[in-house]
């Protein structure tokens, strides 16, 4: 049932070329220029006149919702606000009927999700679901919705369903601002068939999977860990920290990189791995002068850089290339070593890694 993997996340991590190309398949048709998805299609009108979006989630999904708001205010120019479920659905928050509200969701049962999703409909929002598990709770509450295609996901640290998340949200983002008339239809294009291609640049990412694993020998014994990411990369490096410490249980950070002179900065030594992504498409010399911050406190650096980069090449111990994208598609790509880190650190402390202690692979109590 592993498929020959030793465990259910890295059969999940390798599935995701497939998982992404099936959560578009029979959606986006770059020959004709269309997205086709009923839910959006539907009730377009909805999402066109909303005073703004609100993203509900949680975990991983929660991150999915943070990269969505960069892509649907840049791309469609609709404000956005991500909300955890579980603070949204106890402050009191103002909602109206203008209100579009997305709640993100793998297993479709979060209690905390589905308590948000019922207090939007009970003042008048239109709440779609971005869901995976078919027929679901929450894909049933919701007023319409658009499916991941991941297939089940059984290893608790969620994999495929983040980037077949961020894939249904990106064409919805595409959607809209081509309605809006945002994009030409030279970029929409474009863009359209950019993403037809990510499966095969996620395919090319996981072959850096040997030399992750030479870099996770290296820091198995870490006790900390530090993720930095700037913009679309931002969520990321919340990501990856996530999942190194909910597999591998070291306690690990994720920060926006600009944030790090404000504290963080402090706890660098030569003790301290710090992941930091500097693809070039994303405020790559804000992100070097960073890495540099790094180096003279003599932390130790893993990048994921774009591939051929040189500049950062020299700053750090250790580089990961990751094939060349738009800004707002490297988070498809820029996941994947940060979840095999994670995996392969986990696997070396001999942790469980399909089932990390004290979680569960859908949380139905608050
Ligand atoms: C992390 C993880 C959790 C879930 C969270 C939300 O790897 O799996 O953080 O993302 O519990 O679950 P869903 O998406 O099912 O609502």
């Amino acid at each position: 049932e592993k498929g020959g993997y030793e465990h259910f996340m890295l059969k999940e991590i390798y599935e995701q070329p497939r998982a992404i190309h099936d959560t578009f398949r029979g959606r986006l048709r770059p020959d004709q220029g269309i997205i086709k998805m009923a839910g959006i299609d539907q009730n377009s009108e909805r999402f066109l006149n909303a005073n703004r979006i609100i993203i509900v989630a949680c975990g991983t999904s929660w991150h999915a919702g943070l990269v969505a708001e960069y892509i649907f205010e840049d791309m469609a120019r609709i404000p956005v606000e991500v909300e955890y479920a579980s603070e949204f659905r106890y402050r009191n928050p103002v909602i109206t009927e203008n209100d579009v509200l997305i709640a993100i969701s793998q297993s479709g049962e979060t209690a905390d999700t589905l308590a948000a999703i019922k207090l939007a409909k009970e003042n008048g929002a239109f709440v779609f679901g971005v869901c995976n598990v078919v027929g679901s709770s929450i894909a049933r509450e919701t007023d319409a919705g658009a499916y991941t295609h991941a297939g089940p996901e059984i290893g608790v640290a969620s994999t495929k369903a983040f980037t077949t998340q961020i894939t249904v949200l990106m064409m919805i983002a595409m959607k809209l601002a081509k309605e809006k008339g945002v994009f030409s239809e030279s970029k929409y294009h474009e863009l359209l068939t950019e993403l037809e291609g990510i499966p095969q640049k996620v395919e090319r990412t996981l072959e850096t999977n040997p030399l992750i694993e030479k870099i996770s020998e290296v820091y198995k014994d870490s006790s900390n860990c530090l993720y930095l990411g700037r913009g679309y990369n931002f969520p990321v490096a919340l990501e990856g920290a996530l999942k190194l410490k909910e597999i591998s249980y070291i306690h690990a950070e994720g920060y926006p990189a600009a944030e790090m002179k404000h504290g963080p900065i402090a706890l660098i030594d030569e003790q301290m791995p710090v992941v930091v992504i500097a693809t070039r498409k994303g405020h790559y010399e804000k992100v070097v002068s960073n890495i540099q911050e790094i180096k003279s406190r003599k932390g130790k650096i893993i990048a994921v850089v774009t591939e051929g980069d040189n500049t950062v090449k020299e700053l750090a111990d250790h580089v990961v290339e990751v094939p060349e994208a738009s800004e707002s598609m490297t988070p498809l790509l820029t996941t994947i070593p940060l979840q095999l880190l994670s995996y392969h650190i986990a696997v070396m402390r001999g942790c469980n890694v399909d089932q990390p202690r004290n979680l569960a692979k859908s949380v139905t109590v608050e």
